[in-house]
């Protein structure tokens, strides 16, 4: 992978640090920060996310974000920097698809609102209508309980960068609420239904 500050800290990016007095600490720390290729906590990470964000950049010029998502593990990790996903029917304008066409640069935001964390990712997309992808990678990055499969993608990754936490909001899942719901309010609740039980038969009695 490169190194993620030499690409985003551009000449007015190191400027304003220098203005700041950040830029000499910034300089030591990227080349220090910088991996080979994901290590487990990275892998684990990608391939428990529900979605993600990600922007790609039209001919023009323009930045563009979009929102993909699928059930927990539909971005694999599928080689040494590369991953996969499978794109589903959505509102067929093909945006990012199309600008991936003459610039297949993209930024991906991955987020954990549990634990409040956030990788930021720079790769290379490519994306594929289903019927002309390569039918041993479409199969590759299948994930049970998923939408209709409409185009394959692909990024080889470039660099990533952690933040940290701080203003991240804590959210919690559907499923995490679920559990302690399960755990917590269900005993309660069937408890407080036999107790009613009691007292109904004590009126009666
Ligand atoms: C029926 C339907 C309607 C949608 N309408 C919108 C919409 O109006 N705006 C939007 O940002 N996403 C919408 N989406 C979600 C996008 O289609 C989806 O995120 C898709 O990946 C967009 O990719 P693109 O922006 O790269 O073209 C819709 C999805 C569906 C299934």
């Amino acid at each position: 992978m490169e190194n993620y500050a030499d690409i985003l800290f551009i000449n007015e990016v190191r400027a304003l640090q220098e203005l700041d007095g950040t830029a000499e600490k910034y300089q030591q720390f990227y080349p220090e920060r910088t991996k080979e290729s994901l290590d487990d906590a990275d892998k684990h990470f990608i391939e428990s996310r529900e979605s993600f964000y990600i922007a790609s950049v039209s001919s023009t010029g323009w930045p563009y974000v979009q929102h993909r998502g699928g059930p927990k593990g539909f971005l694999k990790l599928i080689a040494n920097n590369k991953l996969g996903f499978i794109d589903y029917p959505g509102n067929r304008q093909f945006i990012t698809m199309g600008h991936s066409e003459s610039d297949d640069r993209v930024a991906l935001f991955l987020m954990d609102y549990e634990r409040r964390a956030r990788m930021k990712l720079l790769g290379k997309l490519t994306m594929q209508h289903a019927k002309d992808a390569d039918a041993e990678l479409r199969d590759q990055l299948m994930t049970p309980g998923q939408p209709r499969v409409d185009r394959v993608a692909t990024i080889d990754i470039v660099a990533i960068d952690w933040n940290c936490p701080k203003y991240i909001p804590t959210l919690y899942s559907e499923d995490a609420i679920k559990k302690v719901v399960d755990a917590t309010v269900k005993p309660l609740i069937e408890e407080n239904e036999l107790l009613k039980a009691e007292l109904a038969k004590h009126k009666n009695a």
